[in-house]
């Protein structure tokens, strides 16, 4: 489908520049938001009907995972057409219904853009294949022989990030054994070659289609995958996995992604308003993923060192400090983020002992870790920069420990024969209402079983409940919005404060957070905003329990 639809006129609120700096940005995951259709699969329409509930949150703006037409072996990162809707999710004209609708609620849309791999469906891989060895299209992927004396082994010893060897032996149109193609992640996800200059036109093509209808951003998946090292030299030893975001890898953050990142920021430029490009960069260091939003390139980066570090004051003040300290220099705000769609959620992280990575599958205390979630999302909103949430988050959802085997749909679970890839937990459809066919979420079933009560957990039973963690987020944004401390800048000035306890204050504001076990008695710095727990004021100071932010008026 190749129609074009106008671009829809920006309003008042969408006109301020530098938006992106300290904007909160929602995550939708449109497989999991809402069904419109009650197929049991979450749809745009469903996304469009629910916006309202994304205007009363507070948020900025939203970023919607892919929607584009997918056979979905990784939910939809494996895009066949990155300018067709997947007919499961709906057209074209309800991606255009809900761009518009976002933007008369004054909040911006930044679609997801999968350039590192394609899916193996997509025509050109699929002409690749059907043409054989020498067909000019192979150019545009890895093809390669095989090692050995028939070709039987893989050209090189990189493995997939989704486990197992990230080469996969095709057959050739004769039926025997041909040459073999790379794909860092599934093996229906074949990696492009961006040496190729086919490549570089058609993802600056498929920017300005989107541009044209009208989104505010990219979301921009496996940034640092595109460019791989002259010659794909081996690394020499297996394990690779333990190394990703701690080693340079010969297929991750090579200097070379970043000329590719300046020629879309041309791009963009072209177009009316300030549209903006954000890295999804797993690097070593935050100062890695600082080349990524240079002035001349992205805008934003997902900031994961933060999202890995454990409730701890010392420990997060040390990433803070890192993260401003790397993001200063390049004038690029920091970000912030708990949860996304490929880790367990942070209610169910910080539930577990600290140090068991980000994909469980044990519950842990909920009760603990419902009490560190909203603290935790307290102090991310009181950080100079902009923050990122992910859908359901705001319900104090846990992720779904318990799914049988048989209804996993990661494709990493399977390939790491069940021992990883526990990402569909964070997956599972979000409660809107108390009761009915998936809590609110469609009128039919839900795609991933949801857990009986969940609906304890909806929109529906938090909201005017002054308690609920939903009320929390709400009262919070809005507390964002209106003092003029919160949002962006790049500094914030540490104060005194127990051990275990973080304390600091930017303009006319402070915030303290007790990561500790126990209550801890402060002296009040100012009038109290807000707090993710019962706080005891009294006149010679505060008790501000275990695992408990406040936020103060100075
Ligand atoms: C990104 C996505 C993840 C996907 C992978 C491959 O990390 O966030 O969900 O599986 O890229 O596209």
């Amino acid at each position: 489908m190749t129609q074009h639809l106008a671009a829809p006129a920006a309003p008042d609120s969408r006109t301020r520049t530098d938006w992106w700096r300290d904007a909160v940005i929602y995550q939708v995951y449109p497989r999991s938001f809402a069904d419109g259709n009650g197929d049991g699969m979450g749809d745009l329409k469903g996304i469009r009907a629910r916006l309202p509930h994304l205007e009363d949150l507070g948020v900025d703006a939203v970023w919607l995972s892919p929607f584009y037409a997918s056979p979905q072996a990784d939910a939809g990162y494996d895009v066949a057409d990155y300018r067709a809707i997947d007919p499961m999710f709906g057209t074209l004209h309800d991606a255009d219904a809900v761009i518009r609708d976002a933007h008369a609620l004054g909040l911006r849309i930044i679609v997801d853009l999968v350039p590192n791999h394609s899916s193996d469906r997509h025509d050109w891989f699929q002409r690749a294949l059907k043409e054989g060895p020498g067909s000019p299209l192979r150019e545009r992927y890895h093809f390669r022989p095989g090692k050995g004396p028939d070709g039987e082994l893989p050209p090189n010893d990189w493995e997939s990030i989704f486990g197992g060897p990230a080469w996969t032996r095709t057959t050739d149109p004769d039926g025997t054994p041909g040459e073999w193609y790379l794909h860092l992640f599934a093996p229906e996800q074949p990696d492009f070659n961006w040496e190729h200059p086919a490549v570089r036109d058609e993802f600056r093509s498929i920017l300005r289609f989107w541009l044209d209808m009208g989104v505010d951003g990219f979301r921009v998946d496996v940034a640092h995958g595109l460019v791989k090292a002259e010659g794909l030299p081996d690394i020499g030893h297996h394990d690779q996995l333990k190394l990703l975001g701690n080693d340079t890898m010969p297929f991750f953050d090579q200097d070379g992604v970043h000329e590719i990142y300046r020629s879309w920021r041309h791009v963009l430029a072209e177009y009316a308003g300030e549209r903006v490009l954000v890295a999804e960069a797993w690097t070593p260091t935050v100062e890695r993923t600082a080349h990524y939003v240079r002035p001349d390139e992205m805008h934003q980066a997902f900031n994961f060192q933060y999202l890995g570090t454990h409730w701890g004051a010392a420990e997060l003040r040390e990433v803070i400090d890192g993260s401003l300290a790397a993001m200063r220099p390049v004038g690029a705000p920091a970000t912030w983020v708990l949860s996304n769609h490929d880790v367990t959620r942070h209610a169910t992280r910080f539930a577990n002992p600290a140090g068991l990575g980000t994909q469980l599958r044990t519950p842990g205390d909920r009760a603990l870790g419902l009490r560190r979630a909203r603290a935790a999302t307290l102090l991310m909103l009181a950080l100079p920069g902009s923050a990122y949430l992910y859908q359901g988050e705001e319900l104090g959802l846990p992720d779904v420990t318990d799914l049988p085997d048989e209804v996993r749909q990661d494709p990493s679970f399977h390939r790491a024969q069940g021992q990883d890839g526990f990402r569909d937990g964070c997956r599972v459809p979000i409660p809107w209402t108390v009761e009915g066919p998936s809590y609110g979420f469609g009128a039919g079933g839900s795609w991933l079983p949801q857990p009986d009560g969940w609906g304890e957990l909806s929109v529906e039973a938090q909201t005017g409940d002054p308690h609920s963690t939903l009320e929390l987020y709400r009262k919070a944004l809005q507390t964002r919005r209106n003092q003029p401390g919160l949002g962006a800048g790049d500094a914030l000035e540490w104060a005194d404060a127990p051990e275990g306890v973080l304390a600091f204050r930017r303009e006319g504001f402070a915030c303290t957070a007790n990561t500790t076990g126990e209550t801890v008695r402060l002296t009040a710095p100012g009038e109290l905003l807000l707090a993710s727990g019962p706080v005891d004021l009294s006149a010679d100071g505060v008790d501000l329990p275990a695992d408990t932010t406040a936020w103060w008026a100075v």
